[in-house]
């Protein structure tokens, strides 16, 4: 019985001793992703859509902080093809900085 409870305490050791630097690692690349979807937003993106996602166009452009974690095939879909005067950035933009602007719009609001 002892061994039992010594072993199950054994084994969540050892499993956190796992888990815990996968998170973090995780964390760490998450936050590169984020930082570097908010310079491709800044450099391509902001003009239109405002400094730091806040959209003060009015209502002329989109504002990208109403969009929802489901929005994703929504955003790469009007970012690759572009949206009336919203350009489209095929060609412009590899899917790895899209990405990365989706992660930065994600991390600014869902948090
Ligand atoms: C030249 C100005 C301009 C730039 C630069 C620009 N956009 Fe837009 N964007 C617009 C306008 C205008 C709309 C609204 C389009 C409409 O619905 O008529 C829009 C709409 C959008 C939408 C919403 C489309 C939808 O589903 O309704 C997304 C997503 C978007 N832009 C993302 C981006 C991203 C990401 C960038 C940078 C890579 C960017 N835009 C750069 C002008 C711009």
């Amino acid at each position: 019985m002892k061994y039992r409870i010594l072993r199950s305490l054994g084994a969540a050791a050892v499993l956190s001793f796992i888990i815990w630097p996968c998170a973090s690692l995780a964390q760490t690349a998450g936050a590169a992703q984020v930082a570097a979807g908010e310079r491709v937003y800044s450099d391509y993106c902001s003009n239109c859509h405002g400094e730091g996602l806040r959209n003060t166009s009015g209502g002329v452009t989109f504002d990208l902080r109403r969009l929802r974690d489901e929005d994703r095939d929504r955003f790469v879909g009007a970012v690759l093809d572009g949206k009336r005067q919203m350009p489209p950035w095929r060609g412009a933009l590899d899917m790895e900085q899209i990405e990365s602007i989706w992660a930065y719009i994600r991390a600014t609001v869902d948090r």
